[in-house]
C-alpha cells in the first residue's frame, strides 16, 4: 500500500516528522522504498543532477514523464510526486495537459508546482479535477534568474508575503508545501499556521518534514549545498570501484573462469574441426 495524502496529514497531526527524498530512476526508487522513505519526489532538479544543466529550466514534460515512470515502476509504497516543469502551468489548459501526462503516462500520485498566490487559481483548478498538488515556496528554482540562489523572505515585508502565499496555497487545496531556503523561525511559524504539512529544505527543523536531493544526501558529487547532510560518500566509493575494475581488466584479473561462460573441450574441438 502506498503512502496516501491522508497518511501524511495524520503524520503532521501526530507530530511525526516526514522524510521526503528525490529519486530519478528505477534503482533509486527501489532503494528508497526498501529504506522506508514515504514521499519520493521526481524533482526537476534532474535537469542539473541527471542531465548536467546549470538550472531546472531546460527540463521538459517528456523528461519528467520518462524519469517519473521509472520511479513509479521501482516503488511500491512511496507516494510519488513529480514536478511540473518551467512554464508548463502558466495557464490552466497547459497545467492540465502536463499533469495528465504525469498522472496517466508516468502514473505518479501527485504533482508539485512552484509559486505563491499567483498560482493559486491553477492549483484550485487541478485539485478540482482530481490532481493532488504540492506547493513550493521560498527559493523556487524555476525563478532562479529572478530570485538569485539565496535565503528568501528575510525582510519583514517579504516574510509577511510568504505567510500570505502559504495560506493562499493551503486555501487553494495543496496537500503539502515545500519551503526552500526560508529562515528557520519563519518556516516554523508557517508550519504552525498551516494544517497541511510543510516540507523544508534549508528551512530548519521546525518544518513538518524534510526533503533532500538524492545526490546531495549520498555524496555523489564532490560538494553538497550547506543545508544538506552527506549520509554516505557514494561518489568516492563508485570512483574507487571503477579504478579497481580498470586495473583488474588491465592486469588480467577480471574476468576469472567463474565469471566466464564455459565450454566443453570436446564441443570446442568439434567446433574447430
Ligand atoms: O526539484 C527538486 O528536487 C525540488 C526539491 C529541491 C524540493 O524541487
Amino acid at each position: 500500500m502506498r503512502t496516501t495524502l491522508l497518511d501524511i496529514r495524520k503524520m503532521k497531526a501526530a507530530g511525526r516528522r516526514i522524510a521526503m527524498l528525490t529519486a530519478y530512476d528505477y534503482a533509486a526508487a527501489r532503494l528508497a522504498d526498501r529504506a522506508g522513505v514515504p514521499l519520493v519526489l521526481v524533482g526537476d532538479s534532474l535537469g542539473m543532477v541527471m542531465q548536467g544543466h546549470g538550472t531546472t529550466l531546460p527540463v521538459t514534460v517528456d523528461d519528467m514523464v520518462r524519469h517519473a515512470a521509472a520511479v513509479v515502476r521501482g516503488s511500491e509504497k512511496a507516494l510519488v510526486i513529480a514536478d511540473l516543469p518551467f512554464l508548463t502551468y502558466a495557464d490552466k489548459p497547459s497545467a492540465v495537459a502536463a499533469a495528465r501526462r504525469l498522472m496517466q503516462e508516468a502514473q505518479v500520485q501527485a504533482v508539485k508546482l512552484e509559486g505563491g498566490r499567483h498560482v493559486a487559481p491553477i492549483v484550485e483548478h487541478l485539485v478540482q479535477h482530481g490532481v493532488p498538488v504540492m506547493g513550493h515556496l521560498g527559493f523556487t528554482p524555476q525563478s532562479q534568474h529572478t530570485l538569485g540562489v539565496r535565503v528568501q523572505a528575510k525582510e519583514a515585508a517579504c516574510a509577511k508575503r510568504l505567510i500570505e502565499d502559504a495560506l493562499a496555497l493551503e486555501a487553494a487545496g495543496v496537500f503539502a508545501l515545500v519551503l526552500e531556503l526560508v529562515p528557520a523561525p519563519l518556516a516554523a511559524e508557517i508550519s504552525k499556521r498551516l494544517s497541511i504539512p510543510t516540507i523544508g529544505i534549508g528551512a530548519g527543523a521546525g518544518c513538518d518534514g524534510q526533503v533532500q536531493v538524492w545526490h546531495d544526501l549520498l555524496g555523489l558529487f564532490e560538494t553538497s549545498p550547506r543545508h544538506a547532510r552527506r549520509y554516505a560518500e557514494i561518489g568516492a566509493a563508485i570512483e574507487d570501484a571503477l579504478r579497481e575494475y580498470v586495473a583488474d581488466v588491465q592486469g588480467e584479473r577480471f574476468p576469472t573462469a567463474a565469471q566466464s561462460a564455459g565450454m566443453d573441450e570436446a564441443e570446442l574441438a568439434k567446433a574447430l574441426a
